[in-house]
């Protein structure tokens, strides 16, 4: 995958030499280009911003710099990648974004190029966004319900989340499937917890299903552990459980969690606090 990020601090990506992302870049799976915004400016400052138009506080990123940088990024990823039809998708982080979530994360590993476009500021010239979207995908995206100074922290969650959804990035292919939110089995439950050596730490154990070698008792146990976590910390995942997921022992585990199936087929937690 060849992945293009445009900013004024392409610093602040500097982790993604590090670690996994890091990894599947000196492997060759990652092929990462950042490209400093300031570039494409022509003015003795550099400038990138300038205020809005209808008032208001802040600044706004101005569409000069943006669109020569898309274009050039658009040229030079096309001639590398050797396909002058080629066009990457657009990811635009932005607390006004559409969610991220696992399910975005797949479909965009699924994409062989992806650029990115974080701001500073109040946010980029919305024309930027429209001209952009005539010519490559664009999916504008937010990380969470809260406001970061920059894209720039948005775009290592993405691209790290992305990563290691990527063949032959984690070790162990099978390391995706229990995740969190990973689709089948675990859809809407959070992975539980877990445990390695030594059996006992500060007179605390391990617990013992874990030691029995009982491998269909662990998955049962895993189970119940998930769906307890998923109540207390995410109790508004629990009316997306599917009734036709749960085998007898899950509906044995949800109804000792009190949790009750509606008339309306839908999963409701108990009033009371479940204990993790
Ligand atoms: N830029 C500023 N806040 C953001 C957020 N929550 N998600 C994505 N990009 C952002």
């Amino acid at each position: 995958m060849r992945i293009d990020v445009v900013s004024i601090f392409p610093e602040y990506l500097e982790p993604l030499n590090l670690s996994l992302v890091g990894k599947a870049r000196a492997r060759g799976q990652l092929d990462v280009h950042l490209h400093q915004l300031r570039d494409w400016t022509h003015d003795v400052h550099h400038t990138v911003d300038d205020s809005p138009y209808g008032g208001g506080p802040g600044m706004v990123m101005k569409p000069e710099p943006w669109g020569e940088a898309l274009d050039s990024v658009l040229d030079e990823g096309s001639a590398a990648l050797g396909d002058p039809g080629a066009v990457p998708t657009l990811v635009v982080p932005t607390p006004s974004g559409a969610p991220f979530t696992q399910e975005l994360a797949q479909r965009l590993a699924d994409r062989p190029w992806l650029a990115f476009a974080p701001a500073r500021y109040e946010g980029i010239d919305r024309r930027v966004i429209e001209y952009a979207a005539e010519r490559m995908p664009v999916e504008e995206v937010s990380i969470g319900d809260y406001v970061l100074a920059g894209g720039e922290v948005a775009v290592l969650v993405i691209v790290e989340a992305v990563a290691r959804l990527l063949p032959g990035v984690l070790g162990n292919a099978e390391s995706h499937r229990d995740d969190s939110f990973a689709p089948g089995a675990m859809a809407d439950l959070l992975e539980g917890p877990v445990y390695t050596k030594p059996a006992e730490w500060r007179g605390r154990t391990v617990p013992e299903v874990l030691l029995s070698g009982n491998h269909g008792l662990i998955a049962r146990w895993r189970r119940g552990r998930a769906f307890a976590r998923t109540l207390t910390n995410r109790p508004d995942l629990v009316g997306r459980w599917r009734p036709e997921a749960m085998d007898k022992h899950d509906r044995k585990a949800l109804d000792e969690l009190g949790v009750t199936l509606g008339e309306d087929g839908r999963f409701r937690p108990s009033a009371v606090d479940v204990e993790e």
